[in-house]
């Protein structure tokens, strides 16, 4: 698949003004990947380019022709440029230094005439250390990512660099997982090493819910994870990494195949989420997503989803789930995720039954509509007050049961109730 025009304009531009414009990161990754491997590139993203041998103020008077540009960090020469509905992150090469502690104590210089090898030496990855030139289609691989990638195999660019972003540590776990990769020795040992004090739990957020949401045996990520001591140390809320690990393992990988099944994200996420602490005490579970900062993702109440599946997915494995129990877990959770829970926990087939009769019931991903609501009881006569919070509460009930199951007969029953 062919990059944006503008991708090309830049490319040639630069190289007019007696500079190279490379395209760099994880789209040069995906895309040598996709050729090993025979398929078709995935479509191209937001796009990272590295811009060689421009000096900062002329690369940017270069960038303004081309179309938006606003300056992410002047100091060391990264821009953003808008041209249509794509955006470039178009850099120069920099070199990174160890400022402080932590993620933020990074300190970064553009150079434009680095070179090449050293410029890539700064990454975390062999694999994301390639450079495409979309001129001419000519990948660069300076530190021999594609040997890495055929052998798939994770290794670090350079041993001394690395930990200069120790975030790069939770980055392993979760590109071991999505990739399905192994992980190189002289790379554990440095993910063991780095210093995860001061990571934002945004940042680990993000990379273990690429993990959760991209593998396709997220259980390759965790086993990486407490290899390499990461998951204990970012997350030391959930108690059964090494416990539970051979259960949990198994849950995340069969949630993973059964994720089609639940929908997209949000819903995806809580499924993945419940499978990976569905061991886990459900104030653990809820200390672990506080931590992580995970509370709704836009109106979908993620946190409370999957801290009701934790507490609730026993309930749906084994022989006696009837239709009452069905319904009463729709009232305050999403059946389709206790549900995808119980079946990744378990494996047990009959979780598949129980899921369609709930989808049969209608309460798959919601609770059934109200019957009569507070109106209908005034229209009877009933003011506002304790009797009227009593008598829809009684026909709630009824309605769960089973015992009443349309508007008519439910109208039935507040009468009688009315009555007696
Ligand atoms: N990078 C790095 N160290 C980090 C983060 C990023 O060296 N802590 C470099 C890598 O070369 C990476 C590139 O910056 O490929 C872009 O990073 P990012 O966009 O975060 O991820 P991608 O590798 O592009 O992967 P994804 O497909 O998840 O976007």
């Amino acid at each position: 698949m062919p990059f944006p025009p503008v991708v090309h304009q830049l490319a040639a531009a630069c190289r007019d003004a007696g500079g190279r414009a490379y395209v760099v990161g994880g789209i040069v990754r995906d895309r040598v990947l996709a050729e090993l491997q025979g398929r078709e590139p995935p479509p191209p993203k937001d796009l990272d380019i590295e811009v060689h041998g421009i000096e900062a103020d002329d690369l940017q008077a270069l960038l303004r022709r081309l179309g938006r540009v606003s300056e992410v960090g002047r100091s060391f020469g990264v821009y953003k440029l808008s041209a249509g509905p794509l955006g470039l992150d178009v850099s120069l090469p920099r070199r990174d230094s160890k400022a402080g502690p932590g993620h933020r104590g990074i300190d970064v210089q553009g150079d434009p005439h680095m070179g090449v090898v050293e410029a890539a030496r700064r990454r975390d990855l062999t694999i994301n250390a390639m450079l495409l030139d979309p001129l001419t289609g000519e990948v660069l691989d300076p530190h021999g990512g594609r040997a890495d990638l055929a052998a798939g195999k994770l290794r670090a660019v350079d041993d001394d660099c690395f930990l200069e972003d120790p975030l790069r540590a939770v980055r392993v776990v979760q590109f071991a997982g999505r990739l399905g990769f192994s992980v190189d020795a002289g790379l554990v040992a440095l993910c063991r090493k780095a210093d995860l004090h001061e990571l934002p739990a945004e940042r680990i957020w993000m990379e273990l819910e690429k993990l959760l949401l991209r593998s396709e045996r997220p259980s390759v990520g965790l086993r990486v994870g407490r290899e390499t001591a990461v998951l204990p140390r970012v997350l030391p809320q959930v108690r059964g990494w090494e416990r539970d690990a051979a259960e949990v393992d198994a849950a995340v990988d069969r949630a993973a195949a059964w994720q089609p099944q639940v929908g997209r994200a949000p819903r995806s996420l809580a499924l993945m989420l419940g499978a990976l602490l569905h061991r886990e005490a459900v104030e653990d579970a809820e200390a672990a997503l506080l931590h992580l900062r995970v509370h709704r993702s836009g109106r979908y109440p993620l946190r409370d989803r999957v801290l009701h599946a934790v507490a609730h997915w026993r309930e749906l494995v084994g022989a006696d789930v009837d239709d009452t129990l069905l319904r009463r877990l729709a009232e305050d959770g999403e059946v389709a995720v206790v549900g995808g829970v119980a079946l990744a926990a378990s494996g047990a087939v009959s979780v598949e039954h129980v899921l369609r009769r709930a989808g049969m019931l209608g309460v798959l991903h919601e609770p059934l509509p109200a019957l009569v609501q507070g109106r209908d009881l005034m229209d009877l006569g009933t003011p506002p007050g304790p009797t009227m919070g009593r008598i829809l509460a009684d026909v709630r009930h009824a309605q769960l049961a089973g015992r009443v199951g349309n508007r008519e007969e439910a109208l039935a029953l507040v009468r009688s109730l009315l009555d007696g």
